[in-house]
């Protein structure tokens, strides 16, 4: 009989991934979306960040909520990147030797996890400054204000690189993430494979596009909005949200 103890630590470790993945990319796709209320109009925008500040629940806004709800985003993604980071270099070296094998063949889930690889890092930085400025200014949020943040305060280059590698990031994720766990494992594979792929590749392209036409939408708004007064004064005492 074998009694050596089997390191449960790896697994756990995986399925400690594969969920808080699974968790950052539901809540990017509900994201981009309640965000794009922006192209409703600024009256929507503003009644989905006042719903998040539990103002339908409590009867007023308490900003707060934004900056837990941030805290414990924020948590989750670091679990995740450290978990990430962690199997780098074991993939990395796996991936070499596989990328002999598969040389000329262009295969293609090998790429998807080099994208995977960019975009993490990329998302690592860019989200962080993100996560932070949504934990420290909480009231600083809705149709003015994030206009004035997106054009006034620099955010929008960022927001944008921002944009496509969490949209590609996210999407690439759930699809590895259901092949995975035997999503694609119908009467023929090859068919549920070729779907899931289909159906990720135009979830990334209405994402992107929801996403750039609201960038969009905030650079305007930042643009032809007066804010005078709060450059002059450079204050926060000043309700950025008044419409
Ligand atoms: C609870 C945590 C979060 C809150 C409250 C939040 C809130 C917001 C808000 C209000 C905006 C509009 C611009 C602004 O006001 O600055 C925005 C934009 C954006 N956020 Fe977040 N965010 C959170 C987490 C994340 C995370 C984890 C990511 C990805 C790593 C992310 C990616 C983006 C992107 C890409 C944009 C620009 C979207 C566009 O193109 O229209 N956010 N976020």
């Amino acid at each position: 009989m074998n009694n050596k103890k089997i390191d449960k630590m790896p697994a756990r470790l995986d399925l400690t991934q594969s969920i808080t993945g699974l968790i950052l990319g539901l809540f990017i796709m509900g994201h981009i979306l309640l965000e794009g209320s922006i192209l409703i109009s600024n009256e929507m925008m503003y009644k989905v960040t006042i719903m998040f500040e539990g103002y339908y629940f409590f009867g007023e806004t308490y900003p707060g909520i934004v900056s837990f709800l941030a805290a414990a985003i924020f948590v989750i993604f670091i679990v995740h990147a450290a978990i990430a980071l962690r199997k780098i270099p074991d993939n990395y070296r796996q991936h070499k030797i596989m990328k002999k094998h598969v040389l000329g063949m262009k295969h293609e889930d090998t790429s998807l996890w080099i994208i995977q690889l960019t975009t993490g890092f990329i998302m690592f930085f860019i989200g962080s400054v993100h996560l932070y400025i949504m934990i420290a200014e909480p009231s600083n949020i809705g149709p003015l204000a994030s206009s004035f943040r997106v054009v006034h305060e620099h955010m929008g280059p960022l927001y944008f690189l921002l944009l496509l590698s969490v949209v590609s990031h996210a999407f690439i994720g759930l699809y590895r993430l259901a092949m995975k766990w035997g999503f694609m494992e119908g009467k023929n594979t090859k068919v549920s494979r070729a779907r899931f792929k289909l159906l990720m590749r135009s979830l990334v392209v209405v994402y992107i596009l929801v996403g750039s036409f609201s960038l969009a939408k905030y650079t305007y708004i930042g643009y032809t909005h007066d804010y005078t007064d709060v450059k002059k004064y450079k204050s926060k005492i000043i309700d950025l949200r008044a419409h």
